[in-house]
C-alpha cells in the first residue's frame, strides 16, 4: 500500500544477501530503512518488533533461514540451519507463522547437501511464501468485501462504522493486510465507510500504524483508547468488528493482540458480527483448545511502564506508572471459536468450528 503516494511492500530484496525492512519501531514519526544481513539482525528485527504482525513475522524468518545459508561458508549447512531455526522460532511464541514458515524452509533442503543449491531453494521459497502472503491477503479482501458489501446495502449506502483492533493492517503482513484487506477493498469498490481504530496499549500499534496506514490511504478514520468500543457498539455506532490473529486454531479460537477477547464479548452482546481474518498460515492444525493452548507472550514490563510520543521534532518516552510500582504485559489473548461470527480466509469466509475450517481446507482432514 502506499506512504505518501509511492507503493511500498514491508520487506523487499535489495540486493544478493541483502533484505530491506521498514522498522516499524520508528512509525508514525520516523520512515527508516533497515538492512538486514546477518542471522543476528533477522532475530532482532523480529523479537524486537522492528517488524510485526504474524504473516510479515513468517516471511521475515524465512529470508532469515536464507540470509544464515547465505552466510554458511562450512560443509555443516544442516547444523547451521537446524540453529538458525530453533534461534527464529525462539524470538516470538505466539504467532504460528514464524514456526510454519521456518518449518517450510527447513522441509525444502531435505535431501539436499550442496551449499549452492540449498541457498538458491531458500531464495526461492522465500520468495514464494513472500508472493502468496500477498496473494492470500488480496483474496481475504475479496471474501471480507462481500460481508461489507451487505452491510451497506441494509445501510442504502449509509457509511459502513467498521471497528479493528492493534494493526492487522498491511505493515503486519507484505503487503494489503489481513483485516484492513476487506476495507481497502471496500473503499476500492467506492464504499462509504469508516474505521474506529483501538489505540492497543501498550505499543499503540492501533494509534501508531494503523491509524498512520489508514492516513495514508485516505480512508475516514478514528482512533479511539482501548477501552470505547463496547460504549460505541451499544450505540449503534458499530456495524462489524474485523480483526487479524497470530494463532487460529483449527477448531476456530483466536489469538489475538491483548483486549481482542473483550472486543468479541461486547460484539456478542450487542449483536454485531465479530469476524477474524487471516490467512491458512496463520491457522494452527495441531491444538485443539487455544484458550488453554496457546503460548502467549509476555512482554517487556517497560511497554507497560512507559509511552512514547514525539514532542517538537523529538522522540520522547515518558514513565507513567509510579517506580514503585509492578506491572505486567501480556501481549496477547484468545477468543473462543463460539465468540467468532465467522474466518475471513484466502479460500473464502467459513464458520469457526473444525468442520467448516476443514471443508475449506479439506488437504488438512
Ligand atoms: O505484537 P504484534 O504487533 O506482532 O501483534 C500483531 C497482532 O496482534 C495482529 O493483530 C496480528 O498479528 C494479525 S496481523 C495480520
Amino acid at each position: 500500500m502506499k506512504i505518501n503516494n509511492v507503493h511500498y511492500r514491508t520487506i523487499w530484496e535489495k540486493s544478493e544477501g541483502i533484505i530491506q525492512i521498514i522498522d516499524q519501531r520508528k512509525l508514525p514519526f520516523r520512515f527508516e530503512i533497515k538492512d538486514l544481513t546477518e542471522l543476528e539482525d533477522f532475530e532482532t528485527a523480529i523479537k524486537h518488533m522492528y517488524v510485526r504482525g504474524a504473516p510479515l513475522i513468517g516471511v521475515t524468518a524465512a529470508y532469515g533461514m536464507y540470509i544464515a545459508a547465505a552466510n554458511a561458508s562450512d560443509s555443516d549447512i544442516c547444523d547451521t540451519l537446524s540453529r538458525a531455526a530453533e534461534r527464529l522460532i525462539a524470538t516470538r511464541p505466539t504467532a504460528v507463522n514464524l514456526r510454519w514458515a521456518v518449518e517450510s524452509q527447513l522441509s525444502i533442503i531435505k535431501n539436499t547437501s550442496n551449499l549452492d543449491p540449498i541457498k538458491e531453494k531458500l531464495l526461492i521459497n522465500a520468495r514464494r511464501i513472500t508472493e502468496n502472503d500477498e496473494e492470500q491477503c488480496r483474496m481475504i479482501g475479496v471474501h471480507g468485501l462481500k460481508l461489507i458489501e451487505e452491510i451497506a446495502k441494509k445501510k442504502n449506502g449509509a457509511t459502513v462504522n467498521i471497528l479493528t483492533h492493534c494493526n492487522a493492517g498491511w505493515l503486519a503482513t507484505v503487503d494489503w493486510g489481513t483485516a484492513t484487506s476487506p476495507i481497502y477493498h471496500a473503499r476500492n469498490a467506492g464504499i462509504d465507510i469508516h474505521v474506529w481504530v483501538d489505540e492497543t496499549r501498550p505499543r499503540n500499534q492501533g494509534a501508531k500504524l494503523t491509524a498512520y496506514e489508514l492516513a495514508h490511504e485516505d480512508i475516514p478514520h478514528t482512533v479511539i483508547v482501548d477501552n470505547v468500543g463496547g460504549h460505541l457498539m451499544q450505540h449503534g455506532k458499530v456495524d462489524i468488528v474485523i480483526v487479524g490473529s497470530d494463532r487460529t486454531t483449527y477448531t476456530g479460537d483466536v489469538a489475538n493482540k491483548i483486549g481482542t477477547y473483550l472486543k468479541a464479548l461486547a460484539a456478542i452482546d450487542n449483536n454485531i458480527p465479530f469476524y477474524v481474518a487471516l490467512p491458512s498460515s496463520t491457522i494452527d492444525w495441531e491444538i485443539e483448545d487455544g484458550v488453554n493452548s496457546i503460548p502467549i507472550e509476555e512482554r517487556d514490563s517497560d511497554e507497560v511502564d512507559f509511552m512514547e510520543g514525539v514532542a517538537g521534532s523529538k522522540v520522547e518516552k515518558v514513565r507513567i506508572v509510579p517506580e514503585t510500582s509492578r506491572s505486567a504485559n501480556y501481549a496477547f489473548d484468545v477468543t473462543p471459536a463460539r465468540l467468532v461470527t465467522g474466518l475471513i480466509t484466502e479460500r473464502g469466509v467459513c464458520k469457526a468450528d473444525k468442520e467448516s475450517v476443514l471443508e475449506l481446507f479439506p488437504e488438512k482432514k
